[in-house]
């Protein structure tokens, strides 16, 4: 780390003298994770502290729809993201428009946003969801079908663990779905000792190769819970990073994908976004107004 230090310094620093409070994804790099981040989590935990911090200055270190769901729960606080061309295959792959087509020919059937899509999506959707909370929101609704969207893959996950159809959309997440059954398969055959954990993000037949599946926080729990000798982390790359050094017992095996979105945010940029106050994220109020119906009405299922 003596390449990071300085910056790691510079952002504590002037992040004290601006009362500003650092949100960092568990996909970020671990100089930002275990560096300067005050919070870390997966997209629920992330949406709640939003909401609770009493800070009035946000930095997100995470992709666009994270940032935007912050400035969704706290319209009057100023949310920066270090580079806001930070996206996400999965939240680039429904418009508001998709949604209110789809909803004309489902009349009757909810329609629950993944939180990885925009802020206009989640204005026409009925309550939002995570990958921790999914099948929770699913069988809150009390109808017999729904839709998912936009993941095929999670939908198809949850819909293995509830008697609700769910319905789902095209999205994929660029990340998760490259991994294969196949290619797990062999990594058992290799290794017949190994402990496979995958987020369910990726494929079924991925999921069903793994020993056990969750949110990036359900994967940190179950190795901190479980201490296996050696493990494999099915997901963005960083996650093994930032859990080793609390893990020095358990042998991480690495195959990985990286998120190119997630890395766009950089140390040097995170100093730039708290120097010169860049960029700043905005959501319209009236799309911010019916978005946050959807997110507070998961966040309230919670408690
Ligand atoms: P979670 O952290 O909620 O599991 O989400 C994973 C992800 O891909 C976020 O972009
Ligand atoms: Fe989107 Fe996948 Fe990257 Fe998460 S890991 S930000 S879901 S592309």
């Amino acid at each position: 780390w003596p390449f990071h230090a300085p910056y790691i310094s510079a952002i504590n620093r002037l992040k004290k003298e601006r009362g500003a409070v650092i949100l960092a994804h568990n996909y970020q790099t671990p100089e930002i994770f275990h560096g300067v981040a005050d919070f870390k989590g997966d997209s629920l935990q992330l949406a709640i502290e939003a909401a609770q911090s009493e800070s009035n200055l946000i930095i997100q270190c995470g992709v666009h729809f994270m940032a935007e769901t912050s400035k969704i729960l706290c319209p009057e606080k100023t949310v920066l993201i270090p580079d806001s061309t930070a996206g996400c295959s999965l939240a680039s792959s429904i418009t508001a428009a998709d949604v209110r087509a789809l909803r004309e020919k489902n009349p009757g059937v909810p329609i629950i946003t993944y939180v990885n899509t925009s802020a206009d999506v989640k204005a026409e959707c009925d309550i939002c969801c995570t990958s921790s909370n999914a099948v929770q929101v699913v069988e809150s609704m009390g109808t017999d079908r729904v839709f998912l969207i936009p993941d095929q893959y999670l939908a198809k996950n949850v819909n293995r663990q509830t008697d609700v159809e769910v319905l789902t959309y095209a999205g994929a997440c660029e990340v998760h779905e490259r991994f294969t059954a196949e290619e797990l398969r062999g990594y058992r055959r290799s290794m017949p000792d190994v402990q496979i954990i995958a987020h369910p993000e990726c494929p079924p037949e991925v999921v069903d190769e793994a020993d056990f599946s969750g949110s990036t926080k359900g994967m940190i729990d179950w190795v901190k819970t479980n201490r296996p000798e050696k493990v494999m982390m099915i997901t963005e790359c960083s996650m093994a990073d930032n859990v080793a050094s609390e893990t020095p017992d358990v042998s991480f095996v690495r195959p990985c994908n990286l998120c190119p979105h997630m890395k766009k945010i950089t140390l040097p940029k995170i100093l730039d976004s708290l120097l010169y106050m860049q960029e700043e994220v905005t959501v319209d109020p009236m799309v911010a107004d019916k978005a946050r119906q959807a997110v507070e009405r998961m966040i309230n299922l919670k408690s």
